[in-house]
C-alpha cells in the first residue's frame, strides 16, 4: 500500500473525527453519525484513487452514502478498496463517553484485500503479540486465559479482558471472573478495545465476545499491520443473515476465521480519536482549531505512526 496514500487517509479520518467532535454529548447519534460521513466523503472525494468501498454505512438501498459498492475519489490513481466506519460508537459520541473513534483500512487492488463482510455478528478473540499463535477461539475462555497467561509471563488474575457490556455475553463474563481474570466492560466501541488490546501498554491483555462483523474486518487489518493475532466466527441471527452471507463469502460460513482470511497482502489502517479512550485520545478544541490524536499503520512496513495534529480553523473548519 503506497506510503503517501496511507498518510491521505488520515486527513479522512481527522476530517470525520471533527467534524463529529462537535456533537460529542449532544444526545443526537444520527446528527454525529450524518456530520462524520459527509466530512468523510468529502474529503476521501478529493483522493487521487479509484476507490470503492467494501464495508461502509450499509446496502445501497439504506444508506445514502459510503454505501457498500459505492465508487469515491477522483478516479485518477489506483483501485483501492475501502472499509470505513465514519464513526465507530455513535451512542459514545451521542452521550460523551470513552472510545469513539473515526477509522478504515484501505487495500489496493491486486495487492492487498479486505473480506467483504456481512452485516451479521462476529465472535472475537484478539490478543497482542506476545500471544500470537496459542489461541483458540474454539476452546473455552478458561483456556484461552490461561494460554495467554502463559505466553505473556502474567498471572491469570493479572490479565484484563476487554468484553461488550451486553446480556449476550452473561456466561462469558461469569466464566471469566471464575477463572479469576479481570474484566474491562465498555458500553461500545470494540475496534478501540481491540487496539488496546493489541498495544500492551494499555494493560488490557484480549479482547473477547461478540460484536459487529464489519468492525472485525477492520481489526483484522489493523492486526495485520501492528501484529497480534485475532480468530473469529461469523454469528447469525437468522436464516436471512446466513443466506445474505452465503453471497459475499465462499466456503463454510461457520468455520474459524484467522486474521489472514479477513485482510491478506498489503493493507492499511487509519484512526483519530473523537472521545479519549483506552487507545487514542479524542478532539480537543483550542483557539481557532483543534488538536486530534491519530493511528496509521501499514503491513508493507509494520510501521505505526501516532500523529498528533494541530488543526487551524479560518472561521468555520473547512478540513
Ligand atoms: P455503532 O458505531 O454502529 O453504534 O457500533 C458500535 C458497536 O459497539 C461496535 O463497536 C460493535 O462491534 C457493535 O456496535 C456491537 O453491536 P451491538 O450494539 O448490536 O451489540
Amino acid at each position: 500500500m503506497d506510503r503517501n496514500l496511507a498518510l491521505e487517509f488520515v486527513r479522512v479520518t481527522e476530517a470525520a473525527a471533527l467534524a463529529c467532535a462537535k456533537w460529542v454529548g449532544k444526545g443526537d447519534r444520527h446528527a454525529a453519525d450524518q456530520a462524520a460521513c459527509d466530512a468523510m466523503r468529502r474529503t476521501m472525494g478529493q483522493l487521487d484513487i479509484q476507490g470503492r468501498i467494501v464495508i461502509g454505512e450499509g446496502e445501497r438501498d439504506e444508506a445514502p452514502m459510503l454505501y457498500i459498492g459505492e465508487e469515491i475519489g477522483t478516479g485518477k490513481g489506483p483501485k483501492v478498496s475501502i472499509a470505513v466506519d465514519p464513526l465507530e460508537g455513535t451512542n459514545l459520541c451521542a452521550n460523551g463517553l470513552p472510545n469513539a473513534i473515526s477509522v478504515l483500512a484501505a487495500a489496493k487492488d491486486g495487492d492487498g484485500w479486505l473480506m467483504h463482510a456481512p452485516d451479521c455478528y462476529m465472535d472475537k478473540l484478539v490478543v497482542g503479540q506476545a500471544a500470537a499463535g496459542a489461541i483458540d477461539i474454539t476452546k473455552s475462555p478458561t483456556e484461552n486465559l490461561k494460554a495467554i497467561a502463559r505466553c505473556t509471563g502474567k498471572k491469570v488474575d493479572e490479565l484484563m479482558v476487554g468484553i461488550l457490556d451486553r446480556p449476550r455475553h452473561e456466561d462469558l463474563i461469569a466464566e471469566v471472573r471464575r477463572a479469576g481474570a479481570r474484566i474491562h466492560l465498555i458500553t461500545d466501541g470494540d475496534i478501540t478495545l481491540a487496539l488496546a488490546a493489541i498495544n500492551e501498554e494499555t494493560g488490557i491483555d484480549a479482547l473477547m465476545g461478540i460484536g459487529g462483523a464489519p468492525e472485525g474486518v477492520i481489526t483484522a487489518a489493523a492486526l495485520r499491520c501492528y501484529g497480534g493475532d485475532m480468530q473469529a466466527k461469523l454469528v447469525f441471527r437468522n436464516a436471512n443473515e446466513r443466506e445474505r452471507a452465503s453471497k459475499m463469502i465462499e466456503g463454510d460460513l461457520d468455520r474459524v476465521f484467522s486474521t489472514n482470511d479477513m485482510a491478506s497482502g498489503n493493507v492499511m489502517f487509519a484512526a483519530t480519536g473523537i472521545t479519549t479512550g483506552d487507545f487514542l485520545r479524542g478532539v480537543r478544541f483550542v483557539a481557532n482549531g483543534a488538536h486530534t490524536e491519530s493511528v496509521v499503520m501499514r503491513s508493507a512496513s509494520g510501521t505505526v505512526r501516532h500523529i498528533y495534529t494541530r488543526h487551524r480553523f479560518e472561521g468555520e473548519p473547512t478540513y
